[in-house]
């Protein structure tokens, strides 16, 4: 039996491994995806532990993506780009990290929602880990404009100038975002997570865009009613989180789950 693992504080709400008990289904494979809790200061302990003990890999989640990408002994260039990773593998002895957000990200939007991101004008809110970790797959898909609007205007800046050689990026402060339509407004902030109000200026829904929220569930409530009330369509992150899993998987073990079939249960009450 091979076994995976997904590391977090917290973990217990994680939907990570009903996901991949789904793809080990789908698939006829023999694998066994587990939730383990790190303490807040042990995480490389516990990552180190499971890979080293017998762990085909692991996947990561807050707030450990960080210290997960700087485990590593070898990273992908999108690791590297988000300075952050959501996947471990041990191959040859060493750790390889890797980050399959983003591409989770572009995924649920270009398949699952019917997103064009070629020629879009994207408004990217918020300028922490997760927005640095969907920046350059948003950017690889050639939208005709990328604002990352944030709280602190400085730090938004700061994500323009580092992403700057994968494509163009404008910055500003929340209150002051162009006036422009916009057809896609990603909630990248964690606000929804910590189950606060994200208030956005009306400018950003004139063009009745496709809102999303990168949390799931519950959590992301608040910010897609907001959105819906002011035309927009909205989807929540959960099909971000199904698409990155698919990714891990398959660069786990170089088969594809299909995740239609796996984001309907999660939708339909499995989550
Ligand atoms: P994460 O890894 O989830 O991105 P982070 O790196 O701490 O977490 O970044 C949190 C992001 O959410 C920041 O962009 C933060 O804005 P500031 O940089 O101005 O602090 C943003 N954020 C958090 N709560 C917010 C809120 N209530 N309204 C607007 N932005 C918020």
């Amino acid at each position: 039996m091979d076994r995976y693992a997904v590391i977090g504080n917290p973990i217990a709400h994680s939907l990570s491994p009903r996901i991949h008990a789904r793809f080990a289904a789908q698939l006829g494979d023999a694998v066994e995806y587990s939730a383990l809790l790190a303490p807040l200061d042990a995480f490389a302990a516990v990552a180190r532990g499971f890979l080293e003990g017998g762990g085909r890999g692991a996947n990561v989640t807050l707030p450990f993506k960080v210290e997960a990408f700087e485990l590593a002994q070898a990273s992908s260039e999108r690791a590297r780009a988000a300075g952050a990773a959501n996947f471990l593998a041990l191959r040859d002895g060493r750790i390889e990290a890797d980050n399959t957000d983003g591409a989770g990200l572009v995924a649920d939007l270009t398949r699952n929602l019917g997103v064009e991101l070629g020629g879009a004008r994207i408004l990217l809110v918020g300028a922490g880990g997760a927005a640095r970790g969907v920046l350059a797959p948003l950017l690889a898909g050639r939208p005709a404009r990328l604002v990352v609007a944030n709280r602190d205007a400085a730090k938004a800046r700061e994500l323009a100038a580092r992403f700057a050689a994968h494509g163009r990026v404008e910055a500003c402060a929340l209150d002051a975002i162009p006036e422009q339509v916009f057809d896609l407004v990603i909630n990248a902030t964690s606000a929804s997570t910590n189950g606060q109000e994200l208030l956005l200026p009306e400018v950003a829904w004139g063009g009745a865009p496709l809102a999303y929220d990168m949390a799931y569930g519950a959590a992301a409530r608040p910010f897609l009613a907001a959105a819906r009330s002011r035309g927009a369509r909205a989807s929540d992150g959960l099909g971000m989180l199904v698409e990155q899993a698919a990714e891990s998987w398959f660069l786990w073990r170089g088969r594809r789950p299909a995740t239609g079939e796996v984001l309907a249960f999660l939708r339909g009450g499995g989550a």
